[in-house]
């Protein structure tokens, strides 16, 4: 079984990010004209206009992008790669972002006051990041402080977070951490503190703490903002040994068990590979779990002939089965889901940026502000850090 191609459509996804929505974390409206979808020179324009900005410009690209996008990255990666690669190229005036808002948070953090951030969409965000506002995570340590636990917490945030919680997190001596690493972020907060204060992705909270740390599954509490008190009663944050903010990423959190078990009734022999985005039952449930990067090695280095259910984002999925022919490559779910806000990114959007940046305009800027940046960088720095 494999997933059915969507039928093209004329219109790349949600063209221009129209409208304002305050309660989001990604940004608001695209600005200017996009060149047609259906312009048939688009390939040879982005050619064009990156040859122009010759090492001017570096364009990274997350693994879930389009195939459009990803054939002009200068390089792909998970997002621990991507924010390392940013960190590393001091010569590039401009990053181009081929990812989500928050990753071009990152990168305007790492890299010098001199060099612009793009993200040739405003609105690809991430819904993930848009679960935890900081309002909400600053009553979350308010509630730790009335306890008296507060000293004894060190949060943690996931990289798929606004860089305010980063600049939350970096203030409070804590830690950022990707989906590569997230062992060992805990392992490093357990040196430093009793408890973890984990923002926003419950699941790879949970699955981090569980599966790779050994704790149980009752030494994880559910923290949900909507809840007075987070739902959750004195007793239980003070014998909590994480606390889990309660955020999940929409792409991952649709794997179910059902799926893995109908594809081991429809695939005998197939392994079971998910991204630790995924809910703890489907984790447990499957053979591997690992960040995009693993993935991708895991694939590498499997025998020809072997099959595999990926339960990760479908571009990165159909890219994968296109590059191992030999494998039996299939999405671990029966329904095809793409990530919508990494999807925003098309090539009509990266045209468009970087003709702007060949006609002296930079679009699209991603600035954090200087006090939010400095604190974000501290938690980001420490992840960099990491043993
Ligand atoms: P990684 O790139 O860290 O694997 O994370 C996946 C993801 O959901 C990015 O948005
Ligand atoms: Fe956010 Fe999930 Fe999309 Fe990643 S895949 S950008 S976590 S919604």
């Amino acid at each position: 079984m494999s997933w059915t191609e969507p039928s093209p459509t004329g219109t790349a996804l949600l063209l221009l990010g129209r409208g304002s929505d305050p309660a989001a974390e990604k940004g608001v409206d695209c600005p200017g004209e996009l060149p047609a979808p259906s312009d048939p020179d688009l390939v040879a324009r982005a050619a064009a206009a990156k040859a122009a900005l010759g090492d001017r410009v570096f364009v990274l690209g997350h693994h879930y992008q389009r195939d459009e996008v990803i054939q002009f990255a200068d390089v792909t990666g998970d997002s621990f790669k991507l924010a390392r690669e940013a960190a590393a190229r001091p010569e590039a005036e401009y990053i181009v972002f081929c990812g989500v808002h928050f990753m071009a948070e990152s990168a305007d953090i790492l890299t010098a006051d001199s060099q612009r951030v793009v993200l040739p969409d405003l609105a690809a965000g991430c819904s993930m990041a848009d679960m935890a506002e900081l309002t909400q995570v600053e009553e979350g340590w308010e509630r730790l402080a009335e306890l008296g636990i507060a000293d004894v917490t060190v949060p943690i945030t996931y990289m798929n977070s606004t860089a305010a919680i980063k600049g939350f997190v970096g203030r409070h001596g804590g830690v950022v951490c990707t989906s590569s690493n997230a062992e060992r972020a805990l392992r490093w907060a357990f040196e430093r503190g009793e408890k973890i204060f984990f923002f926003p992705d419950q699941h790879l909270g949970r699955n981090t703490a569980v599966l790779e740390l050994g704790l149980s599954l009752s030494d994880c509490v559910l923290y949900d903002p909507h809840k007075p008190g987070g739902g959750l009663t004195d007793e239980q944050l003070r014998a909590a040994k994480v606390i889990l903010w309660r955020g999940h990423c929409s792409v991952h959190g649709r794997f179910t068990l059902d799926s893995v078990k109908e594809i081991r009734e429809r695939v005998p022999g197939v392994n079971v590979l998910v991204h630790p985005e995924c809910r703890h039952d489907v984790v447990l449930s499957a053979d591997y779990v690992g960040s995009t990067e693993y993935i991708i090695k895991a694939l590498d280095a499997a025998p020809a002939g072997s099959a595999w259910a990926i339960g990760t984002e479908l571009n990165l999925v159909r890219r994968l089965a296109k590059a191992h022919p030999d494998k039996q490559i299939m999405f671990l779910d029966r329904a095809v889901c793409y990530c919508s806000t990494m999807n925003r990114i098309d090539l009509p959007h990266l045209v468009w940026a970087l003709e702007e940046l060949v006609a002296g305009r930079v679009p699209n800027q991603i600035q954090v502000d200087p006090d939010t940046a400095y604190h974000a960088r501290v938690a980001l720095d420490q992840m960099l850090a990491l043993p």
